[in-house]
This record gives C-alpha cells, sequence and structure tokens, in this order.
C-alpha cells in the first residue's frame, strides 16, 4: 500500500522572482499579475528611473502592493539614473505620475531603507544556485550595477526575462530603439552579454498584441478597487497611446514579460543572438538580432516574437486581476 504521503499531488514550488520596473501602466499591470498568480513567489520589487523619476516610480510600486492587499511585499529604490547618459523619461504617455488615470491614495508605508542592489546582493547570497528569477520591465540600470557589484552571484539567477527591445518592429522612442533599451544601453549591454539564460520580449510582440475592445468594460466590470485603478489606468493609456501612435487601444509591453513567464505556451520566439548597439548616434539603444543565424556569435537570447492567442491572453490576465 501507498503511504499516504507518497499519494498526494504536490504543486510545483513556485518560481522565486525579483521585479525591477519603473511603474508605469503596464508595469502597474504586470506586478498585479505576478501578485495574482500562485506559480510567482514575488521575493522583492526593486525600482529604477524611468518612465519617470525613480521616487516616483518607487512610491508608484508602493501603491501597487498596497492596493493589491500586499502590503508585505518589500519595495526597494534603485538607481536615479543611467550608468552613463542623461536620465530621460516618458510621462506624455503615463503622465506626470507615471501611472495617470486612476485618483491614487498616497502609499500608507514607505519604502524600505535598504538600497535596492544591497537587497539584489543579500537575496541572492542567501539563494540556492539557479534559484532566482529576474524580471526587468524598465531601463536595465539595477541589473547591470548587480552583475558590475556581485559577478560571482549570477549563478543564483535561474534566469532573467526581460521587456525590452524592437528589431522587426524598429523602436518606439527612438527610430531604432525601443525606450527600455535606449534609456540605458551600456546597461543593456551588460545583461546581454552576461551569459545568464535570458528571454526578452520586444515591442515586435507587444505592438501586435493589442489589449481587446471588450479590456476596459471587463476591468470596469470587476467592481473592484483592482478593477476600477485597471480601467482607470488603461483609458489614460489609451488616450496617450492614441495621440502618440495612431493604435486605439494599447500593446501593455510589461504585462506581456509576466504573461511569457506564466504562460510561454501561448508566444512563439527563438533563441538565437542579440547584441545592443551603443556606439551610433542613429541607432543607439538598438537590439540587432540574428533572427536567421547569419553569424556565429553566441546564442544569448530567447527573443520572443509573437502572441499565438490575443483573446486567450487577456482573458487569461483578467481572470488573474479578478482574484485581488
Ligand atoms: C517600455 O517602456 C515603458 O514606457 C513601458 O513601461 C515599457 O516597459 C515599452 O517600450
Ligand atoms: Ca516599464
Amino acid at each position: 500500500m501507498i503511504p499516504p504521503t507518497q499519494n498526494r499531488t504536490h504543486a510545483p514550488m513556485p518560481e522565486r522572482i525579483i521585479i525591477d520596473t519603473d511603474p508605469g501602466h503596464d508595469d502597474a499591470f504586470a506586478i498585479l499579475l505576478a501578485l495574482a498568480s500562485p506559480e510567482l513567489d514575488v521575493l522583492g520589487i526593486t525600482t529604477v528611473a524611468g518612465n519617470v523619476p525613480v521616487a516616483v516610480v518607487t512610491a508608484n510600486a508602493r501603491r501597487i502592493v498596497e492596493l493589491a492587499g500586499r502590503p508585505g511585499i518589500p519595495v526597494h529604490q534603485g538607481a536615479e539614473r543611467p550608468l552613463l547618459r542623461d536620465p530621460m523619461h516618458a510621462a506624455d504617455i503615463h503622465g506626470d505620475t507615471g501611472i495617470d488615470g486612476y485618483d491614487w491614495p498616497a502609499p500608507a508605508n514607505p519604502p524600505e531603507a535598504e538600497h535596492a542592489l544591497d537587497f539584489m546582493v543579500r537575496t541572492l547570497t542567501a539563494a540556492e544556485p539557479r534559484s532566482v528569477t529576474l524580471v526587468p520591465l524598465g531601463p536595465l540600470t539595477n541589473i547591470a550595477l548587480l552583475l558590475r557589484r556581485a559577478p560571482h552571484l549570477s549563478d543564483r539567477i535561474r534566469r532573467i526575462v526581460l521587456m525590452g527591445g524592437g528589431f522587426f518592429e524598429g523602436g518606439n522612442y527612438a527610430p531604432a530603439a525601443e525606450f527600455n533599451i535606449l534609456v540605458d544601453p551600456e546597461a543593456a549591454a551588460i545583461v546581454f552579454g552576461a551569459g545568464i539564460e535570458l528571454a526578452a520580449m520586444p515591442i515586435d510582440c507587444t505592438n501586435n498584441t493589442l489589449t481587446p475592445d471588450w479590456w476596459i468594460g471587463r476591468l470596469a466590470a470587476l467592481g473592484t478597487r483592482v478593477g476600477d485603478a485597471c480601467a482607470g489606468m488603461q483609458r489614460f493609456f489609451e488616450i496617450a497611446g492614441n495621440r502618440k501612435y495612431g493604435t486605439r487601444t494599447r500593446p501593455l509591453h510589461d504585462v506581456l514579460a509576466m504573461a511569457y513567464l506564466l504562460w510561454p505556451d501561448l508566444f512563439a520566439g527563438r533563441l538565437c543572438n542579440v547584441e545592443i548597439e551603443t556606439n551610433s548616434e542613429l541607432t543607439r539603444g538598438a537590439t540587432v538580432v540574428d533572427w536567421w543565424y547569419r553569424t556565429t556569435r553566441p546564442h544569448n537570447c530567447t527573443w520572443v516574437r509573437q502572441c499565438l492567442d490575443t483573446p486567450e491572453l487577456y482573458t487569461r490576465i483578467l481572470a488573474r486581476l479578478a482574484t485581488l
């Protein structure tokens, strides 16, 4: 007879993640999706200057974890500027608060006193080999600083799943560069060259995975604070995107990186070489993807090119948000 303990089915261990982020409407959706997903164990949130200055995105991250009913998730503030370049923001798309569109209360609790880098070093030092996944959703400054300061800890990182880059779609903040890579291309070059398992969710995929027409109505119909906040943010984000890019609905870039982590079956991509252009004034921040294997350069990145079922993707995200 099988003893009762062996007869039980065990859910797989959740993937332990650190979200590095600059909320940001789509960052907010990504954080909420992660917090609503039992497959993920969010160890902490680190913030980086990006969509708006770092103090603002840090307060936003606190607002989001509190909205989700998870005030115990630690939020650690990180880099206030790129490695070498002047800061660049995207208030034209995200509003001055970074998450315009909802009447957010002030955070009830301050961020942690510990700097994001110290938090990552401490967490990885205590971790088993290949046991923590990093999910960067903004410029890669913090991750590059981590890899430079503590290269010996890269073996603790299971993988990096980031939102950034564009090749087939070109750029969204410069003709040849996507915002997250454009803001800190030197940091991106360090991360893409680190030899760590890496997947990139580029605008090649996100720009062709726009939110469906029914998205805002269904968010509002959730009848929860999370639903109200998401519907309000999305209304603002659509108007801003419409003005700038001429699309009616929006690519919710960062939430797709989190969705890829959860549901890789919904996406198609290819493991190949990706390099970052840091020198050219014309193409600074370009992600050069060797999609057709024209070189012998190392296959350092899974480039996610396509979502295979957009309605299913947003249905799954909505179902998760409904649990918060
Ligand atoms: C990326 O840039 C930011 O504006 C978004 O939050 C996303 O991370 C898309 O290019
Ligand atoms: Ca972002």
